[in-house]
């Protein structure tokens, strides 16, 4: 039979096709980037998606964390890092500084991170919540609502190997509220935020550390297996 190449490329037959063959297409318009990669790779635009998020933080209306805050907490170190650690929320010192873990629970993730061989150029680190919650308490389940997707867009764009949660507002806004920080850390889990899938560790948040040092032993295991992980 004569092959009829103009039939053959018509849009019909090729979405057909592709359906055919289980291929993603995207219906676009566009001659590039129709087809969805398996992989997310680090892309050239992570600059410009993390200005985007900073930017959609910044929008934010009518939350009271936000209008009390003195700054918007954001991240801090490497956003090429294969390793992002994420805390619950800013303090007195990150609020005036704008910066993640630079009070006395910095100075001991410092200290934690220091003895795996890193350090906040190695790694790239950002809290569930993004301005300071008044008297340093815990954030409401329902601030931990609001913000979630944007940490969840925050590891979607970092895209990060490994994945540490410290502490249990972390864990339990990122992994699930049915379970407790001393049956779950020191395990590795495959997770999915996004597109980003990524191995999930949990440990003792430094803040927990300073009031019961006891339990440095085990997140001297936590950080050891963050060592030895292959990536
Ligand atoms: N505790 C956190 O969880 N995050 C910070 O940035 C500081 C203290």
């Amino acid at each position: 039979m004569k092959s009829n190449n103009k039939n053959f490329f018509s849009p019909i037959k090729l979405i057909k096709y592709y359906k055919l063959i289980n291929h993603n297409l995207i219906y676009n318009n566009k001659a590039i980037n129709r087809y969805k990669k398996d992989n997310f790779a680090i892309s050239a635009d992570k600059t410009d998606n993390l200005k985007k998020l900073k930017k959609s933080i910044n929008e934010i209306k009518n939350c009271s964390l936000k209008n009390n805050a003195t700054n918007m907490v954001f991240s801090d170190g490497n956003p090429k890092s294969k390793i992002m650690i994420i805390g619950e929320a800013p303090g007195a010192n990150e609020d005036e500084e704008g910066l993640p873990f630079v009070g006395r629970a910095g100075a001991l993730l410092d200290k934690m991170l220091a003895a795996i061989d890193l350090d906040r150029k190695k790694v790239y680190i950002s809290n569930i919540i993004n301005y300071r919650p008044p008297d340093n308490r815990r954030p409401t389940d329902q601030e931990i609502k609001r913000y979630l997707p944007f940490i969840t867009r925050h590891i979607e764009i970092i895209n990060p190997k490994i994945l540490v949660l410290l502490g249990s507002t972390a864990m339990n806004a990122l992994i699930g509220n049915d379970i407790v920080i001393s049956k779950m850390r020191g395990k590795w889990m495959e997770k999915k935020f996004g597109r980003c899938k990524t191995s999930v560790i949990i440990t003792f948040h430094p803040a927990f550390l300073m009031r019961q040092p006891a339990q440095k032993k085990m997140a001297w295991i936590d950080l050891k297996m963050i060592r030895d992980k292959k990536i």
